[in-house]
């Protein structure tokens, strides 16, 4: 798999300009949903105002065949060849989606992700992972094709709500915790009511290289890029057991609490120091509040680990560490010491 380039950049347009000029392709397409082409979509308009836009509604809900077909039938009938030119303007589902349309029309066309959410700029749209979900099951289609380039730009965080911003910096507490000490130490300081945005881009490319570095070394997650699932099974049970009972929460809070669990784990089966755990636990207590399950819940958030699509032979699969940065994958775990990790979550 090739390698994105990425750039960080505060001058959109400039940068646009100066990237389509190098750049050959026939025809240029802009793919946003209905709330980028109203938020995001106005600041680069003019700079590609060649291309032709394409918008599908937001939302998780809709990233499915039909909004995917919608894309696919948008770029045949407006005259894509296989030398055109996408671009995703949004959050991870455009990304997502976007990748998916452009790594299959014509078995492939170049795309450019441009993020607008702190979510996509850290995750979903560097790594080369696209896709679709089937029904209720989250990203069960897709492909392995990354973006050409990924441009980062923190203008657009000015249109977030502090809850996304919120959402999308435990991805970057995740990167910080499976790569160094400093790193994370930096993302705990960081002043999350008061963002600083030129120091949260710097955050944020830092937290791009530790997953590129990561996605370079296995592209297609047969090892160390599990590494990036860590607070992700306790996290994505949770956030399909509130979607259940009809409390959706946004994914970042739940990897945030997933982390929480994860680390728990992390120090009851590899010796992860108690004094870091605290700390994470205050923070994410702080910052993110708890989540509400009970032991009622127990049973089915028990199930949804076992179901996650990570698992080995109908094992639980976790990625948990024995220190900052030292990441220790395809970890099993008890059910009794599931169970008091979910306890450790619930009342702590
Ligand atoms: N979101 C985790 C990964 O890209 O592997």
């Amino acid at each position: 798999m090739t390698k994105q380039r990425i750039i960080s950049t505060n001058h959109l347009s400039e940068t646009l300009s100066e990237l389509l000029s190098e750049l050959s392709y026939d025809r240029l397409f802009v793919l946003t949903d209905e709330h980028t082409a109203r938020l995001c979509y106005p600041l680069i308009e003019q700079t590609l105002s060649e291309g032709y836009h394409i918008t599908i509604p937001a939302g998780d809900d809709n990233k499915h065949i039909d909004t995917l077909c919608h894309v696919w039938e948008e770029l045949s009938s407006h005259g894509a060849t296989r030398h055109s030119l996408l671009i995703n303007v949004g959050g991870g589902m455009v990304t997502d989606l976007g990748g998916f349309a452009a790594a299959t029309y014509k078995r492939g066309i170049h795309y450019i992700n441009m993020p607008t959410t702190l979510l996509s700029m850290v995750d979903a749209a560097v790594g080369g992972k696209t896709g679709i979900n089937l029904h209720s099951l989250k990203n069960e289609i897709g492909a392995f094709c990354p973006a050409d380039t990924v441009v980062v730009c923190s203008t657009f965080l000015q249109t977030l709500d502090t809850a996304n911003l919120v959402s999308g910096f435990a991805e970057m507490l995740k990167h910080g915790l499976i790569s160094t000490e400093e790193h994370w130490a930096q993302l705990m300081h960081f002043d999350l009511n008061n963002p600083d945005l030129a120091e949260l881009q710097q955050l944020i490319m830092e937290s791009i290289h530790t997953k590129e570095h990561i996605v370079e070394q296995d592209p297609t997650e047969q090892h160390i890029r599990k590494a990036l699932n860590l607070g992700h099974t306790l996290g994505h049970a949770y956030e399909t057991l509130a979607m259940r009972h009809g409390t959706p929460c946004l994914h970042g809070y739940a990897v945030a609490w997933g982390l929480i669990g994860e680390l728990y784990l992390s120090h009851l089966r590899e010796g992860f120091p108690a004094d870091k755990l605290r700390q994470m636990l205050s923070y994410i207590k702080e910052v993110y509040g708890t989540p509400s399950f009970s032991c009622a819940d127990y049973d089915e958030l028990y199930e949804l680990m076992k179901h996650d699509k990570k698992n080995v032979a109908g094992e639980i699969r976790f990625t948990l560490l024995g220190n900052i940065g030292d990441i220790r994958i395809n970890r099993t775990a008890t059910r009794e010491e599931i169970l008091e990790m979910l306890d450790f979550v619930r009342e702590s």
